[in-house]
């Protein structure tokens, strides 16, 4: 591998070249280890991201890129990751689920919470936060007691960096913009909306749970769920590995359970045995066979 001294570090990503065999082993290198799909049309978008890493690392181009990702997986994944992950989300985003979730699916498993019953949510590829904040600012605003209840929201993703931001739980008033003023006084204290950095309000922040998962990877939660969140990031996987995906996020789904997807995202495959489409882009888990209930946000 060739290091090379400072003038090296004066490129830009432009100076780096990036062929198709450059394309075919990082994409190969993303599928094998996190099922990520990366499409020929995001190309530039990866060589731009990657091209700053390999100047920042010193390295002379692509080829070292690729031995040293090998060598160093432990340390350069987490960059790798975020390279090559889109982390675009806001507050409320497809605001239909959250009116459904508020009109429809979130009444009666706070019903059930209120009289003693477990209720977990999951947002899977949960960014940098906004969306299980958006899911805990619904439940707080039908359920204001919902902290000392048993309802709790698991938020994983692959990106440690979002994740550390989401944990944070501060967002610029740029990043703050909410269909109105009720829907993000569930999120917000009054006081904070009037400042350029704001922070999450105590009682939602305690009902989310952040963890890293890779969603293509093994699971490590016991039980099930009653709403899973799971948008806007299946759209970066094949379609076979989509196929996988939707089957086991209706497995992990409670029988009458609700799994929303992003918009531009279709259950396709084995799934739709076990899904009906109950809404936009939502699907309602059929009554099954005996399966386990509850689950563990791994924070009980
Ligand atoms: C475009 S964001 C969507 C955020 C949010 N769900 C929304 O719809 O607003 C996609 C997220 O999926 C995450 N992601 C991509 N591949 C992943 C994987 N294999 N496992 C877990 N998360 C992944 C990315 O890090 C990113 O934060």
């Amino acid at each position: 591998m060739n290091i090379q001294s400072t003038s090296v570090s004066r490129r830009r990503p432009a100076d780096i070249s990036f062929g198709e065999e450059d394309f075919r082993r990082i994409a190969a290198f993303a599928k094998s280890a996190y099922g990520l799909h990366l499409e020929a049309s995001k190309k530039a978008m990866i060589h731009s991201r990657l091209s700053k890493r390999i100047i920042a690392l010193n390295l002379e181009g692509f080829s070292d890129y690729h031995e040293y990702l090998k060598a160093n997986l432990e340390d350069e994944a987490d960059h790798f990751i975020s390279a090559l992950t889109t982390n675009v989300t806001h507050f409320y985003r497809e605001r239909h689920h959250f009116e459904q979730l508020q009109n429809e699916v979130l009444p009666p498993l706070v019903a059930r919470a209120r009289s003693g019953g477990r209720v977990r949510l999951w947002s899977a590829g949960c960014s940098s936060g906004q969306e299980p904040y958006s899911l805990a600012g619904s439940v707080l605003r039908l359920c204001p007691e919902a902290p000392r209840l048993d309802l709790r929201i698991l938020a994983t993703d692959l990106d440690p960096f979002v994740l550390r931001r989401a944990e944070a739980a501060t967002y610029s008033s740029e990043e703050c913009t909410l269909p109105d003023g009720e829907w993000a006084s569930q999120i917000f204290e009054p006081a904070e909306l009037a400042k350029p950095s704001r922070r999450i309000r105590a009682d939602a922040r305690s009902l989310v749970t952040f963890r890293q998962l890779n969603i293509n990877g093994p699971w490590p939660m016991s039980g099930l769920f009653d709403v899973i969140m799971c948008r806007n990031m299946a759209i970066y996987f094949s379609s076979e590995t989509q196929h996988v995906l939707w089957r086991r996020l209706a497995e992990h789904l409670t029988p009458g359970g609700m799994l929303f997807i992003g918009h531009s995202e279709r259950v396709t495959g084995p799934a739709t045995a076990l899904l009906a489409p109950a809404g936009v882009t939502a699907y309602l888990k059929r009554p099954a066979q005996g399966a386990p209930t509850g689950c563990s946000t791994g924070k009980d």
